[in-house]
């Protein structure tokens, strides 16, 4: 077994304190942890793992995710309550959100009614059919307000697939892209992780999120802790570690 390929565990993939930046762990709000148990047991695989400080990210998504901010920061010290309950004090998180380009965002921006990564940071999302017709003016509109837009696993736009100068376009407009870990895995099929790989090698990615919606996901994470892993991923996690440490 090569040097590269050979297999370490996920507790040496990541770096120590790593932040995961992108997770769906609030119960019952979106198409992630479906109750308090489900929310409690994803955390707890995910410290088996080496990851006791992340950010939760719930979709909000106009018609389908109405979640409002004040439903997530309940749902949030909810969570936090547990924790404290079940002893489990050295998770650290914040809840944000998953906002999809949509009209329903625009009117979030309007109302300054974001709940952000950290700062100025906030994540964002676009439907996988086609990107919004005014994408750039959104962009545009998300810094005038004084926000970073963070785009969610752009490797999985299936849309840019051939035209590889929209994700430069995409970062030119002042997006920061994020890497779904998973990518790198069968997760999503072998275009995405060919796409994967080549943003990774053109440096167009800032941040890596694990994406974890479910066991399954963790589960499958196991599979990326490799050397080769470490080396390609270390840029990415050393970026979310200084922008997103608590
Ligand atoms: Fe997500």
């Amino acid at each position: 077994m090569g040097l590269f390929t050979k297999k370490i565990t996920l507790n040496d993939l990541y770096p120590k304190n790593y932040v995961d930046i992108h997770s769906h762990l609030l119960p019952g709000i979106d198409d992630g942890a479906k109750d308090l148990e489900d929310t409690l047991s994803l955390i707890k695989k995910m410290e088996t793992q080496g990851i006791t400080n992340f950010r939760t990210t719930p979709h909000v998504l106009g018609n389908v995710w109405d979640n409002s901010s004040a439903l997530i920061k309940e749902k949030e010290a909810l969570v936090k309550r547990e924790l404290q309950k079940q002893g489990l004090h050295h998770v650290n998180f914040h809840a944000a959100a998953e906002y999809m380009l949509d009209e329903n965002f625009s009117k979030l921006l309007d109302h300054n009614d974001i709940l952000p990564l950290k700062d100025q940071y906030i994540l964002v999302e676009m439907s996988f059919f086609n990107p919004p017709f005014n994408l750039e003016d959104l962009l545009f509109q998300i810094q005038l307000k004084g926000y970073i837009p963070v785009l969610a696993h752009p490797e999985r736009y299936n849309f840019y697939h051939k035209d590889f100068s929209n994700y430069k376009k995409l970062v030119d407009a002042g997006c920061l892209l994020q890497l779904n870990i998973l990518s790198l895995t069968k997760q999503y099929g072998e275009a995405v992780t060919k796409v994967a790989h080549k943003l990774l090698k053109e440096n167009l990615y800032t941040f890596v999120g694990s994406d974890t919606h479910h066991i399954r996901h963790l589960n499958l994470s196991e599979k990326l802790a490799t050397q080769k892993n470490k080396k390609l991923l270390t840029p990415l996690f050393e970026n979310n570690l200084k922008t997103f440490s608590f």
